[in-house]
């Protein structure tokens, strides 16, 4: 049975190949898709949402989520990573879908289904924050949240010497979800930049030529995240979202996190409790990637998704 998810994403050049790699893998199933502001403003991301389920067939819902953090208005987006539209200037047909407001789609998508849903959020943890705070009940029964952010001490920021891009955005809904008290696992940058893929990683994908594989080949080419001269860059968004297609991907570890948000130069940061003095475990902490098998598999089901939309006439 495949396992209901909701992804809540800022598209955004990593979180697009997220999205397709859930509409590639038949161990999940989406239930919807909630934009946030982040990467870029909200009027880019919801759309980029949108017009990436179209392209993708996706009958879920979409909605459009928080338009900024919570209360900080000193942190802003990263266009220079992936360009003005979030999409390195790639142009999708606009979609005219209709879009939700997100936060209760979140919530009835949680309530209604009859399994215990899996939050996968890919982007700053607004949305997260409001579900909590507006339905704490419908919150409390969701599976897990599964999320791209933070980082451990080997790697704690990119944004800042200490935060993480998700984190730094919106440090006061970080910190409401990991005091929450329900599981989560935080796939951070320590795990993300051991999960380099270059176009040198995706030769299946990139010979099936159909509508996936011209886009991918647009966003791996122009996400300023590369490491010249070669094409790699850290795709974060998709290995969360391969720790609930594929859990044997990543080795985690059961530890206590909380979020700094309001130090000077820390605002942002996760402390990972290796040493077990401040509270319970109340994350897994991704720690170690089967940096081949998460290549074999973002490249096995996106030529995959490829060939069988170009089937259907994509
Ligand atoms: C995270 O920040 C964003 O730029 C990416 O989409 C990813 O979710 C990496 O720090
Ligand atoms: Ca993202």
């Amino acid at each position: 049975m495949p396992r209901p998810i909701i992804i809540d994403t800022d598209p955004g050049i990593d979180d697009a190949l997220a999205i397709m790699l859930a509409a590639a893998s038949p161990e999940v199933k989406i239930l919807g898709i909630v934009a946030v502001a982040g990467n870029v403003g909200l009027e880019h991301t919801a759309a980029n949402a949108a017009s990436l389920a179209d392209l993708l067939r996706l009958t879920c819902p979409v909605g459009r989520g928080a338009s900024g953090p919570l209360w900080r208005r000193d942190t802003s987006s990263a266009t220079e990573v992936h360009g003005t539209n979030g999409l390195g200037g790639y142009q999708l047909p606009t979609s005219t879908r209709p879009l939700e407001a997100g936060i209760p789609l979140c919530a009835r998508l949680i309530e209604t289904s009859p399994e215990p849903v899996t939050v996968v959020a890919i982007g700053p943890l607004t949305n997260i924050a409001l579900l909590i705070n507006q339905h704490p009940e419908t919150a409390r029964k969701v599976e897990r949240f599964v999320i791209m952010g933070g980082g451990t001490l080997d790697v704690l920021g990119n944004t800042t010497p200490a935060a993480e891009f998700n984190i730094y955005y919106d440090p006061d809904a970080a910190a409401c979800l990991f005091n929450f008290g329900v599981p989560i696992t935080m796939v951070g940058l320590n795990a993300t930049h051991q999960a380099l893929v270059g176009s040198a990683h995706l030769p299946r994908l990139l010979a099936s030529g159909g509508p996936v594989a011209k886009m991918v080949a647009h966003l791996i080419a122009s996400y300023h995240e590369n490491h010249q001269p070669s094409d790699e860059s850290a795709q974060h968004d998709s290995l969360a979202l391969a720790a609930v297609v594929d859990p044997s991907i990543l080795t985690t570890s059961h530890l206590h996190v909380d979020v700094e948000n309001i130090g000077r130069l820390t605002a942002g940061m996760t402390v990972v409790d290796h040493l077990g003095r401040t509270g319970k475990p109340n994350c897994d902490v991704a720690i170690d990637v089967n940096v081949t098998q998460f290549r074999e598999l973002l490249d096995s089901r996106l030529s995959q998704l490829d060939i069988s939309l170009t089937g259907q006439g994509g």
